[in-house]
């Protein structure tokens, strides 16, 4: 896992820039606009096993001599296979790139290094949100203060778990596409009405549950809005609704659950099933961050805080993030929060900012070799890699 790190390797034609997240990976070429690739961090595996028994159930990594199949990206990943268990691809990255692939030079940046640079900033305060964590990442010349950083487990995932017990609540069973063969209109909150596929083959439970999140992934990006203000029950029964239908039919209004959800990610103590917790809320992770920096440095933060990451999607995100700091922030600071509008800035800054690292001609004096690497070893990464 390359741990917040964007991996930028060289190949006989150009550098290729990587940026590994733990829901999916962006590859491309330094000094496009956008990355070639962008697929789950997540990978399809079938073993042809005389006994049947499932990579799960094995070790996985004997089974590589035994007619062992890989299937990556959207397309293969989504075909029902015979016994195919989604897996997380994610090893030691750096091994594999020169042993495997014989990688002859890399570099390695810190991603929030390059989501600041990506917008035009080399000093900053970087909130990303993605899948896994909502991390505050200061930022000063281009360099990460270290000490500053701030965690909490409060984003996409998270949302995901939350529309998942929604549809719990609601007694909807989530049907993924692949099962069903064809569905009836149904009226509105009813019960869905649908045939499922006959021939099926026999899939394995982490491939069924991967493509129940997917449908949740889905609903969560479509239907989720964080309020402006504060949560109150009165205020949402008056907010639009959206209308949600999931793939075997059954459809509804959804209003006052889309902004409950993500209220949690600002206010924690809102949140179902986090009671007594101690985590923090977006709003909160940035604060806190800033005050573990000097005080001089403070302005420079605050004054570019650089918003990234598939979470802050939310429809309504940035906009309480910048009334929630707008208040708490001394009225003395300017605050400016950057925030692309488009999904593909969102999601890709890290990319971005790589790509165009890469491509500056001042960046080829910062490759490290392989004949560097099996010299030095990890020290030299620690070194050249700041
Ligand atoms: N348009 C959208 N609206 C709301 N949420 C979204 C949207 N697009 C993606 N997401 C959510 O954003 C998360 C993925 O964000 P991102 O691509 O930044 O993660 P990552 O960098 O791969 O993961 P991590 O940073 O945790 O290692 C997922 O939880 C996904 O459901
Ligand atoms: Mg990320």
């Amino acid at each position: 896992k390359s741990g917040g790190n964007c991996l930028i390797c060289a190949d006989e034609v150009g550098a290729l820039v990587f940026d590994i997240g733990s829901y999916s990976v962006r590859a491309g070429y330094a000094g496009e606009d956008c990355p070639k690739a962008d697929f789950p961090t997540v990978i399809g595996v079938t073993l042809d096993r005389e006994d049947g028994s499932t990579p799960m159930e094995t070790d996985g990594d004997k089974g590589k001599q035994s007619g062992t199949t890989y299937y990556i990206d959207t397309n293969q990943l989504r075909v029902p296979r015979e016994n195919m268990e989604v897996m997380s691809p994610l090893k030691n990255g750096m091994k594999l790139m020169f042993e495997h692939y014989n990688i002859p030079a890399f570099f390695l940046c810190k991603s929030a290094v390059l989501s600041a640079f990506a917008n035009g900033r080399s000093t900053g305060l970087v909130l990303d949100s993605g899948a896994t964590h909502t991390t505050a990442i200061p930022v000063h010349d281009g360099y990460v203060l270290q000490q500053g950083i701030v965690k909490s487990p409060l984003a996409g995932d998270f949302m995901s778990m939350q529309c998942r017990e929604l549809f719990q609540e609601l007694n909807v069973e989530i049907i993924p596409p692949y099962m069903i063969a064809s569905k009836d209109g149904v009226r509105e909150g009813a019960q869905a009405s649908w045939k499922k596929k006959e021939k099926l083959p026999q899939v394995t439970r982490s491939w069924h549950n991967y493509m129940c999140n997917c449908v949740i992934q889905d609903f969560q990006a479509s239907v989720l809005q964080v309020s402006d203000s504060p949560y109150d029950e009165q205020v949402a029964a008056q907010m639009p609704t959206v209308h949600y239908e999931l793939p075997n039919g059954y459809n509804c209004d959804f209003g006052a659950e889309r902004l409950k959800i993500p209220e949690g990610l600002f206010d924690p103590s809102n949140a179902k099933g986090l009671s007594g917790n101690t985590m923090l809320g977006v709003g909160h992770v940035v604060t806190t961050s800033v005050g573990m920096c000097d005080i001089d440095i403070r302005p420079g933060l605050y004054g570019s805080v650089v918003v990234t990451g598939g979470n802050t999607l939310i429809q309504g995100f940035t906009d309480r993030l910048n009334r929630e700091l707008s208040q708490k922030t001394p009225p003395s600071m300017r605050l400016k929060l950057i925030a692309n509008n488009t999904t593909v800035e969102r999601r890709f800054s890290a990319w971005i900012g790589g790509s165009i690292l890469a491509s500056l001609g001042t960046f080829q004096q910062m490759w490290i070799s392989k004949q560097e690497y099996e010299e030095g070893g990890k020290q030299c990464v620690d070194r050249k890699c700041p």
